[in-house]
C-alpha cells in the first residue's frame, strides 16, 4: 500500500519575488520504505516534508498521505504522522526536566500509566539520555536537546515519521544511536520513514530508496542499491609507486571488479602511477593491496575515490536512459 501518493506538488514562497521552492513533484512511497531525500541547501527538502506532513499547503498538486486527502484532510494527516524538524528542540518546555517533558507529552499522544513509563524509559535509554533525565533542557547540550525532541516525537508511535536532518548536531555516538533507532523502528515496527540528510553514507546505510531534489524538482527516485550500483561504475583506484620502480605487467583480470588498468609515469616525478578502473571498489581494493605487497612494490600513495553528493548530482543529472543498465 502506498502511504504517500502525491502528484504535481508546486510551491512558490513570497508574492513580490516568488521563488519556486518545489516544481511539479510526483512521489509515491510504499509502506515500510525508508526514503532519503537528498539535495543541496535550498533544494526544497524541508518544503516537501512539511507539505507531506500536512503543515504547508501546496499552490498546485494533489494526492494522499496515509489515505487522507492532502488538501482537504491536512488536519487528520497532522494527527497521524510524526515530524521532527532540525529546530524541534525550540518547542521543549524549559520549566520541565527532560523526563517531565516526555511525561507531559505522553497522554497527548495516547500513552498512559505503565505503558507510557516503559516507552519513556526505552526512549531515554536508546537515545543516551538516561543520565540527563532529571536535568533541565537549557542545561543539556544542543545534541542532547535534539535527541530529546526526537524522543518526544517518537512517543506517538505513528506509522509514518518524517525526520528532517535527524543527525545534524550529533556526535559520533549520537549518530550511531539515532541511526540504530531509525533502522529498528522500520524493521521491527514497520514504520515508514522519510528523512533528509547531507551525508551520503547515512543515506546509503539507512535508506531503501533515495529521491534527489535539485532546485525544487525531483530529478531522480530509485532504490538505493540501484542508484549506488549505477554510481559505482568505473571508478579509479590510484597507486603511485616510488622512484625507480619497474613498470609491473598488469591485467585487469588480476583484480576482481576491475575493467581497465593504466600504467604511466607519475606526473612531475619519476615514479609510476597505476590506475585501476573498477566497477566494484570494495572487492578490487584488497586485491590491489595484496598485489602490491606480494610484488614488494614501494607505494607512495594509494587513493580510491569515495562517492560524494557532487557525484550523485553529476551522475543523476545525466539524460534518462544512460543509467540503470
Ligand atoms: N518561509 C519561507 N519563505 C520564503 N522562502 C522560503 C521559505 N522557506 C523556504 N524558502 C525557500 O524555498 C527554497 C527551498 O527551501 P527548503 O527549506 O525547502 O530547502 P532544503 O532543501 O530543506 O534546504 P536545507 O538543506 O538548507 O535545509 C529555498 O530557496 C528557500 O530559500
Ligand atoms: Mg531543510
Amino acid at each position: 500500500m502506498a502511504v504517500i501518493d502525491v502528484m504535481g506538488l508546486t510551491k512558490k514562497y513570497g508574492s513580490r519575488h516568488p521563488t519556486a521552492a518545489l516544481r511539479d513533484v510526483d512521489l509515491r512511497v510504499e509502506e515500510g520504505t525508508v526514503l532519503g531525500l537528498l539535495g543541496e541547501n535550498g533544494a526544497g527538502k524541508t518544503t516537501l516534508i512539511k507539505m507531506l506532513a500536512g503543515l504547508l499547503v501546496p499552490d498546485h498538486g494533489s494526492g494522499r498521505v496515509l489515505g487522507y486527502d492532502l488538501l482537504r484532510e491536512s488536519r487528520a494527516i497532522r494527527a497521524s504522522v510524526s515530524l521532527v524538524a532540525p529546530t524541534a528542540d525550540v518547542g521543549l518546555d524549559n520549566n520541565l526536566t527532560v523526563r517531565q517533558n516526555l511525561v507531559f507529552w505522553a497522554p497527548i499522544y495516547g500513552l498512559y500509566g505503565a505503558h507510557a513509563r516503559r516507552r519513556i524509559d526505552e526512549l531515554l535509554d536508546r537515545l543516551g539520555l538516561r543520565e540527563k533525565e532529571h536535568a533541565w533542557p537549557m542545561h543539556i547540550s544542543a545534541g542532547q536537546r535534539q535527541r530529546l525532541a526526537l524522543a518526544r516525537s517518537l512517543l506517538a508511535e505513528n506509522r509514518l515519521v518524517f525526520l528532517d536532518e535527524p543527525t545534524n548536531k550529533l556526535d559520533a555516538e549520537g549518530v550511531r544511536s539515532v541511526r540504530t533507532l531509525i533502522a529498528d523502528l522500520n524493521r521491527q515496527h514497520g514504520v515508514t520513514i522519510v528523512l533528509t540528510t547531507h551525508v551520503m553514507e547515512e543515506a546509503e546505510e539507512l535508506c531503501t530508496e533515495i529521491a534527489l531534489l535539485h532546485a525544487g524538482a525531483l530529478i531522480r527516485h530509485a532504490e538505493t542499491r540501484a542508484l549506488v550500483r549505477s554510481l559505482n561504475e568505473e571508478r579509479p583506484i590510484e597507486v603511485e609507486l616510488a622512484q625507480g620502480s619497474a613498470m609491473p605487467a598488469l591485467r585487469p583480470q588480476s583484480f576482481p571488479g576491475a575493467v581497465r588498468v593504466d600504467v604511466k609515469r607519475a606526473s612531475g616525478g619519476s615514479g609510476v602511477l597505476l590506475t585501476i578502473w573498477s566497477r566494484d571498489i570494495p572487492s578490487t581494493t584488497p586485491a590491489v593491496v595484496e598485489f602490491v605487497r606480494s610484488q614488494g612494490l614501494e607505494v607512495r600513495r594509494m587513493t580510491s575515490e569515495r562517492l560524494t553528493l557532487d557525484d550523485v548530482f553529476r551522475l543523476a543529472a545525466r539524460p534518462v536512459g544512460e543509467d540503470d543498465r
